[in-house]
């Protein structure tokens, strides 16, 4: 385990025995739950609305601990059959909605009725919250009036065809070193896990194209901290060991708790190494187009030269929790299902050989079946696998056929796997790996949301498609590759994993 999050972790269960801080913590919380939400715990909270009761006092607790979100999200699906249930986890009341409409209702819903912090003021257990701790402010936490054109400057910069074009080569090139790298000088190789490769494929090509650094092969101390940041974000215990900070005024509202502070020293350090790199390719190539950073900077209000506008600057320290696990997850499973589905594999190689594979348009837009694999990876695998929303006015849920008033503070879950998933929206081979449900015109009426849904969808997908198309082709072309263990499985933290490593077999081609 990586020694900040270790440290991170251990400052959040306390310095003695970890059963002895499991119940100092579970003691203070039931203190904080009796003291101050005694009459949330006394009444029904969402009256006709199935309930996951738990134990008395801290409700769902143990099982948000013991087994994580995801677990208990599946228990709230589980008897939620009209599409939502709720659960009490001490203070807070988590309301899973599980049924299309009502996602989208809730996804669509503008910052003042829910986001995805909640009012600052008042603690929640949003992952959302941690993030901040970690990273500091981002887009994923703007609200108020000048969102919309920092989400315009993100979609012109990776969402539109044109500046995707231009980044087109640095991905190929980048593509083609990270695949050589698994051989080295040798015909065949077995790589440990394939998805080391493709997060470092990710992180150098996000070290290219956000910075101009030179130095594509080393991602290992980026992959570290990230993986650090994207599994604290995930966890519960942060947010305990806060809200008891918090509760005893230890800690102003949002700023990081001391352990978390150390963390944040880290990423400033990669920060100020990538803006080094920056200031480095800027002076050695005055002429040249400006760097992704850059760009970013100047659409908001900074200068060609020097500093970094606020926005990119905050983007520097995004950068580090997502754009890397997510791609590399991406090209991960596509390998692992076309491994288990050969006659897909071969009608992919088929599309492969037959367009120039060099050539921008022909791999954005001339390869219906990559990009139907890609689709189906992103239904059966989706790595951002669930989102949430904090409710910050009461509303009432139109979507519902029982009545329903989400009330300030609730937490709503929404679990983009159970919509892409569920036998009763995707029929029963809904678990089956089938790109061909995406090709032609497909049924558009199915809940397909991988990239989210509404104002605060992803800004970023189309640079995420292309860097996984791209990877994914240029290994395929390159090897033969040969997964070499058939029974691998999701694992639902932060992102959706792989529970063990992925190793592969490598023989080239030719
Ligand atoms: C396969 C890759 C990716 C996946 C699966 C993915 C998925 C998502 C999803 C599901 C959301 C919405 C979350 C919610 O509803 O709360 C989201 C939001 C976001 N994504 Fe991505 N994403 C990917 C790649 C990227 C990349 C490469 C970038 C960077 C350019 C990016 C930047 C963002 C940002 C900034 C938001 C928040 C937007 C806002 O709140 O206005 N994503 N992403």
């Amino acid at each position: 385990m990586d020694t900040t999050l270790r440290e991170a972790l251990q400052e959040s269960m306390g310095s003695i025995s970890h059963s002895i801080a499991v119940t100092a913590a579970l003691g203070l919380l039931m203190i904080l739950g009796l003291v101050t939400f005694r009459s949330v715990m006394s009444e029904i909270v969402l009256p006709g609305i199935p309930q996951f009761k738990g134990v008395p006092i801290l409700g769902a607790m143990p099982i948000y601990f013991k087994h994580g979100m995801p677990q208990l999200l599946g228990s709230l699906i589980a008897i939620g059959e009209d599409g939502i249930s709720y659960a009490n986890v001490v203070n807070n009341v988590l309301v899973s909605v599980h049924d299309p409409a009502m996602v989208k209702e809730v996804l669509s819903y503008p910052e003042e009725i829910a986001s995805r912090e909640g009012d600052i003021g008042r603690m929640s257990w949003s992952p959302f919250w941690t993030l901040r701790r970690l990273i500091g402010e981002s887009l994923f936490n703007y609200v108020g009036p000048d969102t919309s054109h920092h989400r315009n400057v993100f979609i012109r910069e990776f969402n539109s065809t044109k500046s995707n074009a231009e980044k087109f080569s640095t991905i190929s090139q980048i593509a083609q070193e990270h695949a050589n790298m698994l051989t080295g000088q040798a015909k065949v190789a077995e790589v440990d896990n394939i998805r080391y490769s493709a997060d470092n494929f990710a992180i150098a090509l996000w070290g290219e194209t956000l910075y101009g650094n030179p130095h594509h092969y080393i991602g290992g101390r980026v992959l570290d901290l990230s993986e650090t940041i994207i599994t604290l974000a995930g966890n519960p215990w942060p947010s305990v060991w806060y809200s008891i900070q918090l509760f005893f005024k230890m800690v102003t509202p949002g700023e990081p708790t001391r352990t978390e502070a150390k963390l944040r020293e880290k990423v400033a350090k990669v920060i100020e190494a990538n803006f080094e790199k920056l200031e480095a390719y800027e002076k050695a190539n005055p002429d040249a187009p400006l760097k992704t950073i850059r760009n970013l900077s100047v659409m908001t209000g900074g200068g060609r030269t020097g500093p970094l506008s606020k926005f990119a600057a905050e983007f520097t320290n995004l950068n580090l929790f997502g754009g890397h696990h997510s791609i590399g997850l991406n090209v991960t499973w596509s390998l692992i299902e076309l491994d288990n589905n050969p006659e897909c594999l071969k009608k992919l190689m088929a599309e492969i050989d037959s367009v120039d594979t060099n050539d921008f348009t022909s791999v954005n837009s001339k390869m219906p079946y990559l990009d139907a694999i890609i689709m189906e990876i992103n239904r059966l695998h989706p790595t951002v696998h669930a989102t949430l929303r904090v409710i910050n006015r009461e509303t009432k849920l139109t979507a519902s056929k029982k009545p329903v008033v989400l009330k300030p503070g609730m937490l709503i879950y929404l679990s983009y796997l159970h919509l892409h998933t569920s036998p009763e929206f995707w029929g029963p081979d809904s678990y089956k790996f089938m790109p061909e449900r995406f090709l032609g015109n497909y049924d558009k009426s199915k809940p397909f949301m991988s990239f989210g849904y509404g104002p605060r969808n992803c800004v970023g997908y189309k640079f995420a498609t292309l860097a996984a198309k791209v990877y994914l082709l240029t290994l395929l072309k390159t090897y033969d590759l040969q997964v070499k263990e058939h029974d691998h499985e999701m694992k639902l933290g932060t992102l959706l994993e792989t529970t063990k490593p992925v190793a592969v077999k490598v023989s080239h081609r030719f």
